[in-house]
């Protein structure tokens, strides 16, 4: 018998945190600037708007309300700590790439510190960006010296909305047009943003070109709710009986919502209710219900639409019927923890059928899971889908450094506690 409460009612989840640092440092360009609300509440974002404040550039906030514009102050650079928040550091070397005078050094936690950043430095490199860093400037600590870009064409190996969005940042102060060619489609944020406030963009098919516009326009919006953080109410209410949940405001944009498209694949039924578009994305409500759920495929052409949600499916795949199968997903060992191992590590302590791939998983549902004592490694996503873990399980599931959670959603163990009635 299930000791967890059904989970009920709505919840507002935090804005969306890969919005908010592209508002933050696009309001950081205008002069008019940005004013948002919702702005996430998760450490990383605050992490952006704390290095552009330490820019120079004019920084409010308010709660969930945020203002950022460029401000009287000439920006000479100084040293940016990126904390645990890979979008923040690697947005930040195209960001300020191309602007001469400045010198710059970006640093992170031990966790940012062992991620990969010569995929933003070399392309960047290719416009003519002067950024040396740790072993060759693949590793953070990275230095900055601002100059001139020119514009280019830079194929991305790995589909990657980090590195695009930092090339489509560079290419706003370049001297020519810059065209990121993307293998697969990532989050198209920082695209629709620009676009929103009136910066003109080229968008074919698998490329996007941006031309020199050193100023956009600022403007006033309300960030959506992130659909990362709904993800796990969603999977939460999917597996607790019982459960209705209504999800109010969330970003719906199909370049995020990958989970439900696999979701949906495997049997669960989810109500949809769009809502106004905001800041050029489109909202709704999601309504969610417990669903059977069967095994299925993911591979390689969608896991860019679902890569932080990886997690929380390899939870919802335990307790599906037959095998679900996650392949192409190697970019999971780069994420802030290697996501592959700490996930296959920590379902298997709670007896889940789980085998470890290279570049994903096979995991065979319908095993009851049990309670244990699991590892974040410092992971927010990994924290967060161990707790959804947590409330199918028969036993108490301890999972060390929780704490985590803070960078993208702080109140969610509370939350969850709250409504689960789960320790
Ligand atoms: C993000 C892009 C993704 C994602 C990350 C946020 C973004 O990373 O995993 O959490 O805001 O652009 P990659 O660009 O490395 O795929």
């Amino acid at each position: 018998m299930s000791r967890t409460e059904p989970i009920r009612g709505e919840i507002v989840v935090p804005g969306d945190k890969s919005i908010s640092h592209r508002a933050a440092l696009v309001g950081a360009l205008s002069k008019e600037g940005i004013a948002v609300e919702h702005f996430s509440t998760g450490a990383d974002c605050a992490g952006t708007l704390s290095c552009l404040s330490r820019l120079g550039y004019a920084v409010a906030r308010e709660g969930e309300q945020v203002r950022v514009r460029r401000g009287d102050a000439s920006i000479e650079g100084g040293v940016l700590d990126a904390g645990n928040s890979g979008t923040t550091a690697r947005l930040l070397c195209g960001f300020l790439a191309g602007m001469p005078g400045l010198f710059a050094v970006i640093t992170g936690d031990e966790s940012l510190s062992r991620r990969p950043m010569s995929r933003v430095v070399d392309p960047l490199r290719t416009l003519g960006a002067r950024i040396d860093g740790r072993d060759g400037g693949r590793r953070l600590p990275l230095s900055i010296r601002g100059t001139r870009l020119s514009g280019g064409t830079y194929t991305l190996p790995v589909a990657s909305a980090q590195v695009k969005s930092a090339l489509l940042l560079a290419g706003l102060s370049a001297q020519g047009s810059v065209t990121v060619v993307e293998p697969r489609k990532s989050r198209d944020h920082t695209e629709r943003l620009l676009e929103h406030l009136g910066v003109p963009l080229r968008r074919e098919k698998g490329s996007v070109t941006v031309f020199p516009f050193e100023e956009p326009p600022g403007g006033s919006w309300r960030i959506p709710g992130d659909f990362s953080s709904a993800a796990f109410w969603i999977v939460a209410a999917a597996l607790v009986e019982g459960s209705e949940v209504t999800l109010p405001g969330v970003n719906l944009n199909p370049t995020r919502t990958g989970l439900l498209a696999v979701l949906e694949r495997m049997g669960l039924r989810c109500g949809i209710v769009p809502s106004s578009p905001s800041g050029g994305e489109p909202t709704g409500t999601l309504t969610v219900r417990p669903s059977p759920l069967r095994g299925t495929v993911v591979d390689a052409d969608e896991v860019p639409l679902l890569v932080d949600e990886l997690p929380l499916l390899a939870v919802a795949a335990t307790q599906a019927e037959g095998v679900t199968e996650v392949r192409g997903a190697g970019e999971l060992r780069l994420k802030e923890s290697d996501r592959i191992e700490a996930v296959a590590e920590g379902l298997r302590t709670l007896g889940a059928d789980i085998e470890e791939l290279d570049d994903g998983w096979i995991i065979r549902g319908g095993h009851p899971l049990r309670g244990g004592a699991v590892a974040s490694r410092g992971d927010h996503r990994v924290a967060m889908a161990l707790a959804v873990a947590g409330l199918v399980a028969a036993g108490d599931v301890e999972i060390d450094d929780a704490d985590c959670v803070f960078v993208s959603y702080p109140g969610f163990l509370d939350e969850l506690r709250k409504r689960s009635g789960r320790p």
